[in-house]
Parts: structure tokens; C-alpha cells; sequence
């Protein structure tokens, strides 16, 4: 299975910044685009820039969020169809922060994640357990139940979702899980998503990923690829990320 490897960029950067980024990212020849895909998910208001920048390239381009309504009076919200019409491919859903600090309950982000696959975008759906959770070893309940409620029913667009597994105590803060802990948690993923799914899909890690630990989560059996967010943001050290392996 070809390596994803997906920058979620998440409320940073200016303009200016953004489109910096993406032109010192394509002055770099060092990607192996045989060997892996990549992705970057830069906030909304930047995604039809940077596909432009990058039409010209296999590096596939991503929404961060989008609201379940195809249109209508929803003030401040992105509905699929837009993401679409900009020709982003994927978008991200039921990442922790949309979870917890905007408190998106598993109804929302399974409403989120029928209506962008029915608009044919590829949906990343994160999981992953808290830290109270995991304490009380409830990391394989709780990533079963997020899967299932997010994904039961929608065997016909198997080809079209990815996962990305990010602990919740993992992300930001510096403390990654360590790779083989992870790669039993994909493969338990992997085992639920051929149940709710009947396909083989890949799992990225995510969570405090750096160009050190990168080649380790990459080199575990069940670990198809990595969702970076801090460390993608600056060109080296997501290069470095993408070249670890
Ligand atoms: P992090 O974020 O790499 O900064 O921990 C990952 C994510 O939230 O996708």
C-alpha cells in the first residue's frame, strides 16, 4: 500500500505564508512520488489558491472541515459542494479539535461524512481516544464506536475514506504514542473497518509526528501513512517527514 503523508495545517498561517510554503515546497525534487502520496489540508479560505499552485502536481489538496448542508442560510459554514467545486479532493472530519473544542458529536460528523462522500470528496475521518480514556483502557472501545457510528451503513463508498488514528493526549503536545502501541490500535481498525466496510483502507497515524519519529510509525506493519500537524509546518521538517522513509 502506497504511504500517505498529509499536512493539517490547522488555523495557522497567512496568505503570504501559505503560498510561500507551497512555492519552496516545489522547488524541492526530493519526493518520491512512486512510493508515497502527499497531501496538504491548508485552512479554507487558502484551499483554491493552493490548488492552483499545485495543479500541475501529484500533491493533493484538502478541506479541513465542511458543514453536512449542501447550501443555504448557514452563516460562516462550507458545505461539500464548495470544497468540490475548488476540485479539492478530500476532506478531513471528526478531527479531535472539531470534536472537543467544538464539540461535533459523533451524529454530526457521520451527517458531515455522508454528504461529502454523496458529493464524491474522499473523507479522512479521525479517531482516537482521550487520555482518561486510554488510562481507563478504553482505547479500543472508544475507537470502535467512533468508527462505527461515523461509517456503518456506507459499504458502497469503501473506496472513497480513509482513517486517521490520533490520540487525543498525543496531539500538540509533544508525546507521540509509540509505534508499536499504535500499530495494535490500526491493526484493530483495520480488523472493525472490514467488518463495517469490507475493505481494506489505510490507517495514518497522527499525533506529535516529527522528522525523528517519523521512520519508526512508518516501518510498523499497520501504519499506512502519517497526518502531521505542527510539524508540517514549515517546509524542511515536512520534507524531512515525507523523505524519513
Ligand atoms: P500534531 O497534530 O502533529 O501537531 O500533534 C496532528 C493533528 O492534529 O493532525
Amino acid at each position: 500500500m502506497k504511504k500517505l503523508i498529509a499536512a493539517n495545517w490547522k488555523m495557522h498561517k497567512t496568505y503570504k505564508e501559505a503560498v510561500d510554503f507551497i512555492n519552496d515546497f516545489l522547488k524541492e525534487d526530493s519526493i518520491d512520488f512512486e512510493k508515497k502520496d502527499i497531501l496538504i489540508y491548508p485552512p479554507f479560505l487558502y484551499v483554491c489558491e493552493v490548488l492552483r499552485l499545485l495543479e500541475k502536481t501529484p500533491i493533493k489538496v484538502g478541506a479541513q472541515n465542511a458543514y453536512f448542508e449542501k447550501k443555504g442560510a448557514f452563516t460562516g459554514e462550507i458545505s461539500p459542494v464548495m470544497i468540490k467545486s475548488c476540485k479539492a479532493e478530500y476532506v478531513l472530519l471528526g478531527h479531535s479539535e472539531r470534536r472537543h473544542i467544538f464539540k461535533e458529536s459523533d451524529e454530526l460528523i457521520r451527517k458531515k461524512v455522508i454528504s461529502s462522500l454523496e458529493e464524491g470528496l474522499r473523507v479522512m475521518l479521525c479517531v482516537g481516544e482521550a487520555l482518561e480514556e486510554r488510562e481507563s483502557s478504553l482505547t479500543f472501545k472508544v475507537v470502535e464506536s467512533q468508527l462505527k457510528l461515523a461509517l456503518a451503513g456506507l459499504k458502497d463508498y469503501a473506496n472513497m475514506i480513509e482513517i486517521a488514528y490520533e490520540p487525543v493526549w498525543a496531539i500538540g503536545t509533544g508525546k507521540s504514542a509509540s509505534p508499536e502501541d499504535a500499530s495494535k490500535v490500526h491493526s484493530f481498525i483495520k480488523d472493525i473497518l472490514k467488518d463495517i466496510l469490507g475493505s481494506n483502507t489505510r490507517v495514518l497515524y497522527g499525533g506529535s509526528v516529527n522528522p525523528k519519529n517519523a521512520k519508526e510509525f512508518l516501518t510498523q506493519e499497520h501504519i499506512d501513512g502519517l497526518l502531521v500537524g505542527g510539524a508540517s509546518l514549515e517546509v524542511k521538517s515536512f520534507l524531512d517527514i515525507i523523505n524519513a522513509y
